[in-house]
């Protein structure tokens, strides 16, 4: 081990690394168990990026029309094109009552309706009568900031419960034993320059998506997937990486989201022809189906010369009708994101948007509980101790294929919940810590010195631009399998590049050069793992349109993939299968059908 590195020990009964919703759920809940509980984050908790979730977050409370969390449970599978694992998505559609009744407790300031109950909107994909009714109205918002206001609440119920709280730490990677077991995270504090290892009964990785491994985001520059990376490097499998969610209205150019809300109120997608288009794909729900139905139709509208501007190549999102006291009471933020981003007056003329990445729906495969699991000695659901993941950094896996808008505010709440639920049950308040091998950290302090000290020929941001600019262009809405393969063979030229990265600063005070390094190492691993994944699926579900095999085909593809990268960048495949059972005899399993709107 290079012996330059003094590293502060710390002990803990949970820690969590990650302070957006799901982050602070489950740090909060475990503080409130009675577990001594930290939580490190590379961004202070309220600029995490469940900051930016506008629309709101989905539960059948029934304050606006018929509904019933049944109803949401079907849609959600249907949603997921039936690769969602159904005693999951039982699971969090049923625990979404209380979870949110719960939120209103703690503080979160919903909007109201006029008898004083939460606010709920129609979201796409979401309806009532197992698919036959109307649209629900089922998403609880806090006008288009809902995630901001969730996240306040979280961030004060915490430090109300006394978690304590590492702010811009940067997890290296995990330290796992011989056994396989996860018994802690080394961190480095990015203002002094420290190492810390934070040793725990539980390590909860919630460090949500990596969106930036494609070039135009909806998610923050932070958004690098650094618990897959780390999950990744030791030696673990990440499940369905190769279902990429396309947000359908990202602002044209800047990427910045437009609230699926906007649709919920009743804004309307419109061609160069000002049609209506959304009638045509999705004759009942229009443009409030779900989001891979969506942006497929975009795509196609301007493929066929129907799109706007000068290039012909984005589309209209028209709320000009909707008047200006339903702009000011229920979408303001967005107002001024279109005012700012666009130079758009979303009073007067309509927001030029574009499918922008958005989402993935996967992750690190948990079970519902947010333990993690991998396929071992035959058993698709061995769990590995010590270790849980929730959030956008976890494949539980209730989105599936493609998740439905408002499920992902939902899943942190849920799941952070969840997490601390079990873990009040196998941990032992100020239990013992399992022993450590004297050289737990090694490897991780030799991956350290080597990056820091990279003296290549290219730049981080080089490689950085290549990734994001292939992983745009060859795994995008649409993919086929020339584009696939050449994207495949990109992606691994470019991950073979990061032997000649080169870091210029060596200290490890502020060194913001070096912290973007780990986050494009551990972006490039997901990047192929997603790439190769989607090469591998000679199907299309959900998200994953391919061209070359435009249909579903559940007799060879009901199933999870299941993908490791080494650090030299190979790649293996396998598979999961999917739960297609419910937790209770509350609600019937969905046999898979004909998914149409
Ligand atoms: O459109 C939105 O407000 C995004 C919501 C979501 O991704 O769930």
């Amino acid at each position: 081990m290079p012996a330059a590195y003094k590293i502060h020990e710390h002990t803990f009964d949970m820690v969590v690394v990650g302070a957006g919703g799901a982050g602070l759920r489950a740090t909060f809940g475990l503080a409130q168990k009675g577990l001594k509980t930290a939580c490190i984050t590379k961004v202070f908790p309220t600029r995490s990026h469940t900051v930016a979730a506008q629309g709101g977050v989905a539960a059948a409370l029934a304050n606006m029309g018929e509904d019933s969390w049944r109803y949401h449970f079907f849609d959600t599978v249907k949603g997921s094109d039936w690769l969602g694992d159904q005693d999951a998505i039982e699971y969090m559609c049923k625990e979404a009552i209380p979870a949110i009744i719960e939120l209103e407790h703690y503080g979160v300031p919903f909007s109201r309706t006029e008898d004083g109950k939460i606010y709920q909107r129609p979201f796409g994909g979401m309806t009532t009568k197992f698919g036959e009714g109307p649209p629900a109205q089922r998403t609880c918002a806090a006008a288009d900031r809902t995630g901001h206001a969730i996240l306040h609440t979280l961030y004060q119920q915490s430090l109300a419960h006394d978690a304590q709280f590492f702010i811009e730490y940067f997890a290296l990677d995990l330290i796992m034993d011989a056994d396989g077991a996860c018994r802690g995270v080394l961190a480095l504090d990015l203002s002094t320059g420290e190492l810390h290892l934070f040793r725990a009964q539980g390590t909860v990785l919630a460090t949500g998506g990596y969106g930036r491994a494609y070039f135009s985001a909806t998610s923050a520059h932070t958004c690098t997937g650094d618990g897959g990376g780390m999950v990744l490097r030791a030696g673990l499998a990440m499940q369905d990486m190769e279902f990429v969610q396309f947000h359908p209205t990202g602002i044209y150019g800047a990427g910045c989201l437009i609230t699926e809300g906007v649709r919920g109120e009743g804004g309307i997608l419109r061609n160069s022809n000002g049609e209506r288009f959304m009638e045509r794909y999705a004759p009942s729900v229009k443009d409030l189906a779900p989001r891979d139905m969506v942006s497929r139709s975009m795509t196609i509208e301007i493929r066929e010369g129907r799109g706007v501007g000068e290039h012909k190549d984005h589309i209209l999102l028209d709320l000009t009708h909707l008047g200006p006291e339903v702009i000011h009471e229920k979408l303001p933020g967005i107002a001024e994101s279109a005012r700012i981003f666009a130079g758009v007056d979303v009073e007067k003329e309509p927001i030029p948007v574009i499918p922008t990445v958005h989402y993935n729906m996967g992750g690190i495969p948990t079970n519902y509980h947010g333990e993690v699991v991998q396929l071992r000695n035959g058993n698709p659901d061995e769990v590995v101790p010590g270790l849980f993941a929730i959030g956008e950094a976890a494949c539980v896996s209730v989105h599936g294929a493609n998740r439905l808008g408002s499920n992902s505010l939902l899943d942190l709440v849920v799941f952070g919940r969840a997490v601390a639920n079990r873990a009040a049950e196998i941990v032992k308040p100020n239990g013992a810590q399992q022993p450590l091998a004297g050289d737990a950290c090694d490897e991780a302090l030799a991956r350290l010195d080597k990056l820091r000290n990279s003296n290549g020929g290219t730049p981080t941001a080089v490689i950085r631009d290549k990734m994001q600019r292939t992983m745009q262009a060859d795994a995008a809405v649409f993919r086929t399998g020339e584009t696939l393969s050449d994207g495949v063979r990109k992606i691994r030229e470019i991950h073979a590049s990061f032997a000649d990265v080169k870091v210029t600063d060596r200290s490890l005070v502020w060194n913001s050069d070096l912290i973007e390094t780990y986050e494009l190492s551990n972006l490039l691993g997901q990047a192929l793992a997603t790439i190769v994944s989607a090469e591998n699926r000679t199907e299309s579900r959900g998200a994953h349109a391919r061209e070359d095999f435009p249909d579903r085909d559940d007799t060879n593809w009901l199933k999870h993939t299941l993908c490791s990268v080494s650090e030299d960048g190979t790649t293996s495949i396998d598979y999961r299968p999917v739960h297609m059972y419910t937790l209770t005899s509350d609600v019937d399993v969905v046999p898979p059908k004909k998914r149409v709107y």
